[in-house]
């Protein structure tokens, strides 16, 4: 049985059908990993604010860290579990080769299949030494108000910026309209990969990879009033995207050894032959 399609049929419900034939809830976070997801949120959501953002930035941005291939990266971020993620315990290559396979099985152009195979790059800030809460879960601007539809909501409370006189109102220190390019979110995996990726893939593809985790926009339609056209011209492909990273997430992972040929190929296209980290 073709368990990736038959779960992809039904994106409207959030399941997907395990290998026992259980039909399990896609981002429920009332499965028994809950607790471990809470927890990340709780320490997410009070670390979280407009100084941490702007030290991260000043801090990683530069990519003097390392220089390495791309297929290294990719061995390298393999040894990492997403704490933040309930759906799945896979090594991050599975998943990426997995939202990478339904999009190019769908027949969307190669740079879309390439988004799909490298959009989680970025995580390997955990293997740099930084904690999860700094690099992976669902990202939501600093520097303004806290929707009340970003995940676990209630841990803002302890963020020093909840009441914040200016970060704590509705627009913060952004000008409405001003694009969401000019708008800080919380620092994580997506932001870094767009920067280290911004001068090689269409816009499209850029906005996958710097917005895949900011959900209050994609998929709860907050924070609208700092977009732009240009932003408001890329949700859809942003919302596009969405269901192969979620839904490709199987526990039957496709066979990297006999796609490897296909896939080197695509990132000598895309990505040059050294990433400097
Ligand atoms: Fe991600
Ligand atoms: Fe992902």
């Amino acid at each position: 049985m073709d368990t990736m399609t038959d779960t992809r049929a039904e994106p409207a419900g959030n399941h997907w059908l395990a290998a026992d034939g259980v039909r399990k809830a896609y981002r429920d976070y009332d499965k028994p990993e809950a607790d471990r997801v809470r927890e990340f949120y709780r320490q997410n959501h009070r670390h979280q604010t407009y100084d941490f953002v702007l030290a991260k930035k000043a801090q990683w941005l530069r990519f003097e860290r390392q220089r390495m291939t791309p297929w290294a990266a990719l061995d390298y971020l393999n040894t990492l579990v997403d704490e933040s993620d309930p759906d799945t315990a896979l090594p991050q290559i599975n998943h990426l080769l997995q939202t990478a396979e339904a999009i190019r099985a769908d027949g969307h152009p190669d740079w879309f299949v390439l988004t799909g195979f490298v959009h989680d790059l970025g995580k390997v800030l955990c293997l740099f030494g930084e904690p999860q809460w700094a690099v992976v879960g669902d990202t939501f601007p600093v520097g303004c108000r806290h929707s009340e539809r970003i995940v676990c909501a209630e841990f803002f409370a302890a963020n020093p910026d909840h009441d914040h006189p200016v970060y704590g109102t509705e627009n913060g220190v952004y000008e409405p309209g001003c694009g969401l390019s000019n708008v800080h979110l919380s620092w994580g995996h997506d932001e870094y990969l767009y920067h280290m990726l911004k001068d090689r893939l269409p816009e499209p593809a850029l906005y996958m990879i710097r917005y895949h985790s900011f959900y209050a926009w994609h998929r709860e339609g907050q924070y609208g009033h700092l977009t732009d056209a240009t932003d408001r011209a890329n949700l859809p492909w942003v919302q596009k995207f969405n269901p192969y990273d979620l839904y490709s997430k199987q526990p039957n992972p496709p066979v990297l050894a006999e796609l490897k040929p296909y896939y080197e190929d695509l990132l000598a296209k895309y990505l040059p032959s050294e990433l400097a980290l």
